[in-house]
């Protein structure tokens, strides 16, 4: 634990955070606190904000109001103790530049943007990509990869950084059960060693089983807590309105109707 760590309980702490784009909100009076070591799940959805409240919190938007604290301070004095896997449709994947050069990127905030890594950056860089399964990949171009190797590919980037709070957007988008077996492991590793991993889920069936936190978002934020007291069906329905179809509570079967946007939800209403 860093020293920071050990003057502040809360890894993350969000106190009525607004958002809006155009005037309009997308986050809405938003708190959040998360202690150091969980790993939390922001649930919600398309449209609900989470990878608006993660932008906020990384600074790459700005707020309308509120305070964001990453144990006790800014963005811009912790920034050393934050990773971030942005959500995968974000990035210019065109860019032209390799595996092992994307990953190394984690390396930045360490070593300075100004001097050229060496062979023990290239060595951590390489044993991220060995963690993720990708090392044979190290020197292909990212414009080639397919959409699970993109994501192995942040997440080595996110894993060199050696961070203390991780922010991941949808890190099991577009991959296979194995891979998603695998990058959930190394967010369990992870919280062993003490860090804190905040990451956008959209499969309810698997919130139980991955994550030991979760927050409720829909432009409000409808409830955070422990899995065992915030990831109630009451809480889903608040959540997802009418578009949640079948809790089985006493199995936890969860039956998500489908992934379309808000509006047609909207539409589709109590009919689901
Ligand atoms: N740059 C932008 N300009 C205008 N509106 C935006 C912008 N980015 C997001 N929005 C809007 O803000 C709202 C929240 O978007 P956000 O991307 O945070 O949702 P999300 O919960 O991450 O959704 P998803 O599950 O689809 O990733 C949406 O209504 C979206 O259309
Ligand atoms: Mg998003």
């Amino acid at each position: 634990m860093t020293e920071q760590g050990k003057s502040c309980n809360w890894a993350l702490e969000i106190n009525d955070l607004t958002v809006a784009y155009n005037s309009k909100p997308a986050l809405w009076d938003v708190d959040l606190r998360v202690p150091e070591g969980v790993l939390l799940a922001i649930v919600g959805p398309n449209g609900a904000g989470k990878s608006t409240l993660i932008k906020a919190t990384l600074d790459l938007i700005p707020r309308a109001a509120g305070s964001i604290r990453i144990y006790g301070k800014p963005y811009r004095q912790a920034r050393n103790l934050v990773g971030y896997v942005p959500q995968r449709g974000s990035v210019d994947w065109d860019f032209p530049t390799s595996v092992l050069d994307v990953t190394m990127m984690g390396l930045y905030g360490k070593i300075g943007w100004f001097k050229r890594p060496g062979k023990k950056e290239r060595e951590l860089a390489m044993s991220a990509l060995e963690q993720v399964g990708i090392a044979h990949l190290a020197h292909r171009q990212i414009s080639q990869l397919s959409g699970g190797q993109q994501q192995r590919t942040f997440l080595a980037r996110a894993l060199v950084q050696d961070a203390q709070v991780y922010f991941m957007d949808e890190p099991f988008a577009a991959v296979d059960a194995v891979t998603e077996r695998a990058i959930v492991n190394i967010l369990k590793e992870l919280r062993e060693r003490g860090k804190t991993v905040i990451v956008v889920h959209h499969d309810l069936q698997t919130v139980r089983d991955y994550f030991d936190w979760v927050a409720l978002l829909n432009v409000e934020m409808v409830a955070v807590g422990t899995v065992y007291e915030a990831f109630t069906n009451d809480n889903l329905r608040k959540t997802y309105g009418g578009r949640i179809a079948g809790i089985g509570a006493a199995s936890g079967a969860i039956d998500v109707t489908s992934t379309r946007d808000s509006a047609e939800y909207a539409e589709v209403g109590d009919a689901v």
